[in-house]
């Protein structure tokens, strides 16, 4: 079953919670929350406080997706906001299996995200920890980028990988997800989709949420 993960990161800052219900009206399991630096992205977004804001409007699982350096500074604050779920980048951190631990000391899931370039041999000892790996789908920092088809097979052997160990482990593809490129990651073993600019970019962001999940179960 494929999980829709509508990326706030697109939507209307000025009537935020108001597209959060939409989206949640819509039939998205997870709210997908882009936390950027400036330093291991190009760009900045939000902190914990815009998660705490919109914790109470909503009961998705809220799946915050951390492109920050130093990652292990952050997850306390994100934990009390209102996090369920944290997704870190492998690049961003030498202690990757510390970071994982606080994350679900914390009650959490825990996630590694892998840039376009970063191969999945850095998942070798510590996938078994793992809920989740996000495989970027364009290179993080902005909404709204074209999908890289070159990512396709790494989605294959992933998703093989875990079957053949009869792994929990959900695969979540994040950029470029839209109603094209929607079957193409499903078929490759995606299970959750994040989808920003073809959600709320849209004149009617449930409408796309259906269509997308809709394309992907083709
Ligand atoms: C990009 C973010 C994505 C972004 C995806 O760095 O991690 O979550 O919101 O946006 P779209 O779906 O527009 O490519
Ligand atoms: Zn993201």
């Amino acid at each position: 079953m494929i999980q829709m993960a509508p990326s706030i990161l697109s939507a209307d800052f000025s009537r935020l919670a108001e597209q959060v219900k939409l989206v949640e009206e819509a039939g998205a399991e997870v709210l997908h929350i882009d936390i950027m630096d400036g330093h291991f992205v190009p760009n900045l977004t939000f902190g914990p406080a815009l998660v705490k804001s919109i914790r109470d409007h909503s009961r998705m699982r809220f799946d915050v997706h951390l492109m920050v350096e130093e990652p292990e500074k952050f997850i306390a604050d994100f934990a009390a906001a209102g996090a369920d779920h944290i997704t870190f980048h492998l690049e961003t951190t030498p202690h990757v299996h510390r970071v994982i631990q606080q994350i679900k000391e914390r009650g959490m899931t825990a996630g590694i995200a892998l840039n376009p370039a970063t191969p999945l041999d850095g998942l070798k000892y510590v996938l078994g920890d793992l809920d989740m790996v996000l495989l970027m789908t364009v290179n993080p920092g902005f909404g709204g980028q074209k999908f890289i088809p070159n990512v396709v097979p790494k989605i294959q052997v992933l998703q093989r990988h875990l079957e053949q160990t009869q792994s929990s482990c959900l695969i979540e593809v994040d950029g470029g997800i839209n109603m094209e490129t929607a079957p193409v990651v499903a078929k490759a073993g995606a299970h959750i989709l994040v989808a920003g600019a073809a959600v709320f970019a849209q004149p009617d962001p449930q409408q796309a949420v259906k269509n997308i999940r809709q394309a992907a179960n083709l």
